[in-house]
């Protein structure tokens, strides 16, 4: 699996959203959008109606990020409105199966989101049904916090799990062959931490304050995609 590039908005000009999704726009894969309603997380940022503006505007397909309390209810839309995927939380959803489905019926890819001490073990029934998982390196809520080391074993474990369902060796044994789950990782990733995610084996990074923090947005996510291609490259899980 390519290394992808998903630079965070979080971390742009709220003011210039256009302009922020064109500077990224030859250098990364995605757009990622932070939706957060101040009850899931204590932080409230934007909703529906400004991603359907983006959508009219960026070039690059949105990576909704829904750190909501009702994804249930919420998520649907977010797919409808034409992002191209669609994460949720495992901590919010309670009735992830049909939300997950839901998403990927309006064409999205479906993904599912587990905070830094949720256990991914707790959803391997739900791997059938999600295009990838989103492991969260920080609490979610803000941009620009320090990466969590703790999260790193969790990622080699995701990675083992979806290895094995893609060879139809995995623990749960009934893995669909071919199709690739992925593995995102978001919060604290920069050059000094996107190695020790893509070797533990993260294949699409999101970047706040790494891309938009630099002075050159663009120059910045390519440099980053450089140095985790150089590490999936060394990586044994990527060697098969
Ligand atoms: C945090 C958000 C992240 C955030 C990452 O809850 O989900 O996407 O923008 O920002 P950085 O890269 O600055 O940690
Ligand atoms: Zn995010």
């Amino acid at each position: 699996m390519a290394v992808q590039i998903s630079p965070s908005i979080l971390s742009a000009d709220f003011a210039r959203l256009a302009e922020e999704a064109k500077a990224v726009e030859e250098a990364a894969d995605w757009l990622h959008v932070d939706v957060m309603d101040n009850h899931f997380v204590p932080n409230l940022t934007l909703g529906l109606p400004v991603v359907q503006a983006l959508l009219k505007h960026a070039a690059l397909p949105i990576d909704c990020h829904l750190m909501i309390e009702d994804p249930d209810r919420y998520a649907p839309a977010y797919a409808e409105a034409g992002s191209g995927s669609v994460t949720i939380h495992a901590e919010a959803a309670k009735a992830p199966v049909r939300t997950l489905r839901a998403i990927r019926a309006a064409g999205a890819r479906s993904g599912l989101a587990l905070n830094p001490g949720t256990a991914i073990e707790f959803y391997e029934d739900l791997l059938d049904e999600v295009d990838m998982v989103l492991l969260m390196t920080v609490e979610p809520g803000f941009g620009a916090q320090k990466f969590l080391d703790m999260v790193l074993p969790k990622i080699r474990r995701t990675r083992a799990m979806l290895t094995g369902r893609n060879t139809g060796h995995g623990p749960a044994g009934h893995g669909e062959k071919g199709r690739e789950i992925w593995l995102q990782v978001d919060g604290g990733v920069s050059d000094e931490t996107i190695e020790r995610c893509a070797e533990a084996g993260a294949d699409v990074f999101v970047a706040g304050t790494a891309v938009y923090g630099a002075q050159d947005p663009a120059r910045a996510a390519r440099d980053l995609r450089e140095q985790a291609e150089r590490a999936t490259a060394r990586a044994a899980w990527a060697r098969g």
